[in-house]
């Protein structure tokens, strides 16, 4: 199983301070020698964490798989076609979320997706989408011409215990439809070190995208140096 390290909260609390640091082309290159076979950002429409600064020059040393996540519109397709990644991960966008909310509907927006899927892959870019665990998104994201999907674990991931079973097996019902029909198949959204293993035991998945766990799980197991390294800089000399 391929981990991709999704670092916008990289980004974020560097935009928390328009400040230089920390430096999401530096937490890529950590996360790589760490032994993540990707990374992933998003290129949000009001560039909120992650800049076009920060995916020319990921593009530029992200020797592994640069993954990136963008909605199936007209500029995107433009960057992504200019900075050429590895892959574009298509996803729907609202302006005031927080985080992507949901799936893409390619049902929906067949047209729309299909001619971004094109222009991409016209670009020499891999197209993944995000969709929901269901079996028409599935068929529709092959209509599209796309290689890939990321199936949508959030709901998975917020189920109650009572749900979540169920939650699974659409997963893994998903996963395996799409392997069927020759779709690369990839999964992330809300996963963390305690709910990850049932999908990694799904044989058809591939690849886990994940951000929030690692990055806040970051924060506190290196707190401790962090803090020890400015007591120690306040040491009389
Ligand atoms: N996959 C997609 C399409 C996403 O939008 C996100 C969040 O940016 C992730 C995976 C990672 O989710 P999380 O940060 O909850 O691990």
């Amino acid at each position: 199983m391929r981990l991709g390290v999704n670092i916008d909260h990289i980004a974020t609390i560097r935009e928390a301070r328009k400040a230089r640091e920390p430096e999401p082309v530096a937490a890529a290159l950590m996360a790589e020698l760490a032994g993540a076979q990707g990374i992933t950002v998003h290129l949000r429409g009001d560039r909120r964490h992650i800049k076009e600064r920060d995916v020319e020059l990921l593009r530029q040393v992200v020797a592994t798989k640069l993954n990136i996540e963008m909605a199936a519109t007209s500029e995107m397709t433009a960057i992504a076609s200019r900075i050429r990644p590895d892959q574009v991960t298509l996803v729907p966008e609202q302006p005031h979320e927080l985080t992507t909310q949901g799936g893409l509907d390619v049902v929906a927006n067949r047209k729309a997706v299909a001619g971004a899927v094109k222009k991409l892959r016209a670009a020499g870019v891999l197209v993944s989408i995000f969709i929901d665990p269901d079996l028409a998104q599935v068929a529709a994201s092959r209509g599209v011409g796309a290689g890939a999907i990321e199936i949508n674990t959030g709901g998975y991931s917020d189920a109650s215990a009572a749900d979540r079973p169920a939650r699974l097996d659409a997963v893994r019902r998903a996963a395996a439809e799409a392997a069927s029909q020759g779709l690369e198949v990839l999964a992330g959204h809300g996963l963390t070190y305690v709910n990850v293993r049932p999908i990694v035991a799904t044989p058809e998945i591939v690849e886990l995208n994940i951000g929030h766990s690692i990055i806040a799980r970051a924060a506190l197991v290196g707190l401790e140096r962090a803090v020890r390294e400015m007591v120690a800089l306040l040491e009389p000399r």
